[in-house]
């Protein structure tokens, strides 16, 4: 099949130029989006106008790695648009992109939508959007229809790409413009994006879940899975290499299971084999791997791979296989285990991360002694440690035996030490050798320092010139403190 086009930002800027407002917007995507940016330029100029300033925005990103990748995009339709980034106090334009996972994420929008209205109060001119996986939830946005009147713009993660278009709408009315998809096989390609690192940046290669882990809400609001053609992944890393791009995070919720849904099947690690090939990239990271779908085919190309990074996130959510089964996994923990031996005798330096539930309803203490007994064997890097939060239309919040609060909370707190004390003890094991780190920021608290990230994701502290952000360089690891690294440069 022929290869499209790379289309650069320049190219898209032509393209939204030679659109004519005077006739209807074209029904074809991304065409539709790029005539909506042109009338969205020429309504925030009209209003610039009115003010005798430029119109400011604030986009607050909640929740997981997509979330911040669609940030990015909402933020490249902003800028294109003529809107200037600032604080949230000092914005006309607010939007929280917000994350439903777990409740207490859920509770923050709620408590800050408060605060965002009395900024609103003061600033008439300013207008609130919210988006994100929370707005799927239709109790949500029955309950912002009733008591947050005063919220300008709702969409939710289906309609993401038709952003421009809901601005425009949203610029034009003074009511509440809502806009929700139950669901979506689209993928709209070609939509700008601002990138918050020049060198490194997230690539989504599938959207949606098909797994019903049987406590998690993200397949009822990301929809079904499906993954983008390679064609376009592939065109998009190399935009992105030919941008400035060093390191690229394959992105999807189990990227084990891409190109499934493909007209023309391919497996997870044909696509690494292919991305691996584009010039420029150096490092290459992916999240999330679900342990069923971990082939041997992908731990051969993590083998063999010179740019694969030296870290796998296997979320565990639980050492016991009776609770893994009424989560709907579809692994056990001799399964588990099994695999990351194979992981670890394939690549002996990789660093294992990973996430875990306590409270699963009907955990037992036995089933929480597996738990722990897997963090003991498996040993890792580091572990997202999470309570068990009840996600109403999930199966597990009607099922019986849910744990009482303490004593979720006090296995918790004992599972948190141990992941601690083996986390502290297998990040210092790089102490002394020299590693390649991608250098990403000026260290916030002592500007002689540079920030970086070695293969394994471990953060190293060195003295260096600014020059060097977004390069990659040799550090020798002095010492470990913790979780992160001082270093010294070589070379
Ligand atoms: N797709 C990823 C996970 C996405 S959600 C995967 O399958 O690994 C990120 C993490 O949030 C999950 O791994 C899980 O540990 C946690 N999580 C999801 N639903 C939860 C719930 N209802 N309560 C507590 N933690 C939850
Ligand atoms: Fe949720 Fe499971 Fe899908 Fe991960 S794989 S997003 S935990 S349903
Ligand atoms: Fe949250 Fe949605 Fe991600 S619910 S974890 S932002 S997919």
């Amino acid at each position: 099949m022929e290869k499209k086009e790379i289309l650069f930002d320049d190219t898209i800027e032509k393209i939204i130029e030679q659109m004519d407002l005077n006739q209807e917007a074209p029904g074809k995507e991304p065409d539709r989006q790029y005539w909506y940016m042109k009338k969205a330029r020429q309504l925030v100029r009209e209003k610039q106008k009115e003010l005798g300033r430029p119109l400011t925005f604030c986009v607050n990103t909640f929740g997981c790695q997509m979330n911040a990748r669609d940030s990015e995009k909402l933020v490249g339709v902003l800028e294109r648009i003529g809107y200037v980034e600032k604080q949230e106090e000092d914005a006309d334009f607010v939007i929280y992109n917000t994350c439903t996972v777990r409740e207490n994420a859920n509770l923050r929008v709620y408590g800050r939508l408060g605060y965002l209205h009395s900024l609103k109060k003061k600033n008439p001119h300013m207008m609130i959007g919210l988006c994100g996986c929370m707005m799927q939830e239709p109790q949500v946005v029955e309950k912002l229809k009733k008591s947050y009147s005063f919220v300008n713009l709702i969409f939710g993660t289906h309609n993401i790409y038709k952003f421009a278009e809901l601005v425009v709408l949203a610029l034009q009315s003074d009511r509440m413009v809502i806009d929700i998809w139950k669901d979506t096989d689209k993928i709209v390609e070609d939509l700008p994006s601002e990138r918050k690192y020049s060198f490194k940046s997230g690539v989504n290669i599938m959207f949606g879940c098909n797994n019903f882990c049987s406590y998690c809400i993200v397949p009822y609001v990301r929809g079904r899975e499906r993954s983008r053609n390679p064609r376009d992944i592939i065109r998009e890393v190399e935009r992105l290499a030919a941008d400035g791009v060093v390191e690229i995070m394959l992105l999807g919720q189990n990227v084990n299971s891409y190109g499934k849904t493909l007209e023309e099947p391919m497996t997870f690690a044909q696509l690494l084999r292919e991305i691996e090939k584009v010039e420029g990239i150096e490092r290459i990271r992916f999240m999330t791997s679900h342990p069923k779908d971990l082939s041997d085919e992908l731990i051969e190309v993590m083998k063999d791979s010179k740019k694969i990074c030296r870290h796998l996130h296997l979320p565990l959510q639980s050492g016991s296989s009776a609770i893994l089964k009424k989560m709907n996994r579809r692994y056990d923990k001799e399964k588990y285990l099994q695999l990351v031996e194979k992981i670890r005798s394939a690549v002996p330096d990789i660093s294992l991360t990973t996430d875990i539930i306590v409270g699963f309803p009907g955990e037992t203490e036995e089933d929480f002694l597996e738990t722990m007994d897997v963090v003991e064997k498996v040993r890792y890097d580091s572990a997202f440690t999470f309570i068990y939060s009840k996600r109403t239309g999930t199966p597990a919040a009607v099922m019986e035996d849910q744990v009482p609060e303490d004593v979720v909370k006090d296995r918790f707190d004992r599972l948190l030490a141990k992941v601690q004390e083996i986390g502290r003890q297998m990040s210092a094991r790089d102490t002394g050798t020299v590693q390649d780190v991608l250098v990403e920021e000026q260290n916030g608290q002592d500007p002689h320092l540079l920030t970086g990230r070695l293969s394994n994701n471990l953060l190293v502290h060195f003295e260096g010139d600014t020059s060097l952000i977004g390069k990659i360089c040799s550090v020798h690891l002095d010492e470990c403190r913790g979780f992160y690294y001082m270093g010294t440069k070589v070379g």
